[in-house]
């Protein structure tokens, strides 16, 4: 019975740990996107609405189709980009998961 609780302890603890790791930094994505200013790049919500869905949005840089930039004001820097694009697919689905919850965080 002590052996279970305390088990039950250690597996409450680390899963507590898991999921502040999960918030406690923005994923890599930040230092050139925001969800409703332009940066770097777009605004996440300019994006969105190219897409026209987040979903949409997520289905392309989960597949390995070329990035064909889509909003126009942007299309040149598509360059700097591309080398983004390449890290993002070498994430974990946990990270990428994470990269979508931030993004959804900031399109609010
Ligand atoms: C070094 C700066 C930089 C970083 C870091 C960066 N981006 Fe970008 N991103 C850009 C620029 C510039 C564009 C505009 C050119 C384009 O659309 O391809 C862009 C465009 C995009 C687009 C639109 C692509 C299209 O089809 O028009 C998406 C979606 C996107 N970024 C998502 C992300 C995500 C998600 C991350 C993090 C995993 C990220 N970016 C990291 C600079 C960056």
């Amino acid at each position: 019975m002590k052996k279970t609780l305390m088990i039950a302890a250690a597996a409450a603890l680390v899963a507590g740990s898991v999921s502040t790791a999960a918030y406690a930094s923005k994923p890599f994505c930040a230092s050139c996107h925001a969800g409703h200013k332009d940066k770097v790049g777009p605004s996440f919500s300019s994006v969105v609405e190219a897409y026209g869905s987040t979903d949409a949005v997520f289905a392309f840089l989960n597949s390995d189709a070329d990035l064909e930039p889509k909003v126009a004001a942007f299309a040149s820097k598509a360059g700097t980009m591309k080398g983004q694009l390449k890290k993002y697919r070498k994430l974990n689905d946990a990270k990428k998961a994470e990269v979508r919850a931030w993004f959804e965080s900031e399109i609010k």
